[in-house]
């Protein structure tokens, strides 16, 4: 045991590939600058598990770790069951001090990135031996299972084996990954549209339902097995099975095609993927919103290669391509035509 111990982890926003993680296709997560740090310290005060967060007003003492309180912390307390559990460690006396400037619930993963910090300083602090898939693993698991949201690894992965200069090309299907060099001549900007969403009270699992209906009636283990959307019987679905399916089907060739499109310098091309993309999630998958729809429209109009929501949907940020020339007059631009909107 150590007297302190430190973990820290990034945010992502995702370039192409929405919705995909989960459905077993290709995403692009860019792993950002923004992160969380964990502190864990001996807890001088009581025997229990204290937590704090800068986030939150609250103090969190945990008593027990058997189930979640549906509360901010149990991410740390799904986090320590975790460890305890799988490598029989008692854990108490122990002041966890979380310390975030990644902005919640707008779509840049701050939940993984809260998750993986938390691991880190834990597996530090009690002098644990984890390789880094257990460690996306474990965090996937505590979302998954123990706070009960989330969809596929992209988060995880992007937050371990993600790096802020190079997309990571990620195969959620056996999370095989490699890293590509960003544009040199362009510049993704992220744009909060000051419109939180919550994603434990959002459509995402109703959505995610769907995607494994569809993929059930079609007799595949995952809707991006399909190569081509032509090839779907649109009767052998229920017409909202069929748009997630369609959206799940094109975005996987976006994302394939915007890989050849960073390899081959074509900024332009890949900007236009991500609108199409962008008008899927709106249109076929429906997780847009009009204030996302404006700010993507915005930035088309303004000069922007292209835009789209990134992350969940449902409120959040969008993600950008503008040439580097272009930039601050972009910025100034999309300030004065929808001031709640904020570059991070
Ligand atoms: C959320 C989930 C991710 C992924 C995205 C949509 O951020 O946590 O796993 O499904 O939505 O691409």
């Amino acid at each position: 045991m150590q007297n302190n111990a430190i973990g820290k982890s990034f945010g992502r926003v995702n370039l192409l590939g929405e919705h995909l993680d989960y459905n077993g296709g290709y995403v692009m997560p860019l792993q950002i600058k923004l992160g969380v740090e964990t502190k864990i310290s001996e807890n001088k005060q009581s025997n229990n598990i204290t937590i704090r967060s800068n986030d939150y007003d609250d103090i969190f003492e945990a008593y027990n770790l058997e189930s979640k309180n549906h509360h901010w912390s149990d991410f740390a307390l799904g986090s320590c069951k975790y460890i305890r559990d799988k490598y029989h460690i008692e854990i108490k006396d122990i002041s966890i001090d979380i310390s975030s400037d990644l902005p919640i619930g707008i779509g840049l993963s701050s939940s993984a990135a809260t998750n993986i910090s938390i691991l880190k300083s834990l597996v530090k602090y009690f002098q644990i031996e984890i390789s880094e898939v257990e460690l996306a693993n474990a965090a996937f698991d505590v979302e998954n299972k123990f706070v009960g949201v989330g969809g596929g690894m992209m988060d995880q992965y992007a937050s371990v084996f993600g790096e802020s200069g190079k997309v990571l090309y990620l195969n959620t299907l056996n999370n095989d990954y490699e890293k590509i060099p960003l544009f040199n001549t362009s510049t993704f900007l992220i744009i909060d549209s000051g419109i939180k969403r919550i994603l434990e009270q959002s459509d995402f699992n109703k959505k995610k339902d769907l995607c494994i209906s569809a993929a059930k009636k079609l007799k595949v283990d995952f809707l991006s097995n399909i190569s081509d959307i032509e090839i779907i019987d649109s009767n052998s679905l229920n017409k909202n099975e069929y748009k997630v399916a369609k959206h799940v089907v094109t975005e996987n060739k976006r994302t394939k095609n915007g890989k050849d499109a960073l390899i081959t310098n074509n900024d332009k091309y890949f900007g236009r993927l991500m609108t199409e993309s962008h008008n899927s999630l709106a249109k076929d998958f429906e997780v847009s919103i009009d204030e996302l729809d404006t700010i993507v429209s915005l930035c088309n109009e303004f000069g922007a290669y292209g835009a789209k929501l990134t992350g969940a949907g449902f409120g959040g940020a969008v993600v950008t391509l503008v040439e580097n020339d272009k930039v601050s007059e972009f910025k100034k631009n999309i300030i004065e035509r929808y001031n709640k909107a904020k570059f991070i």
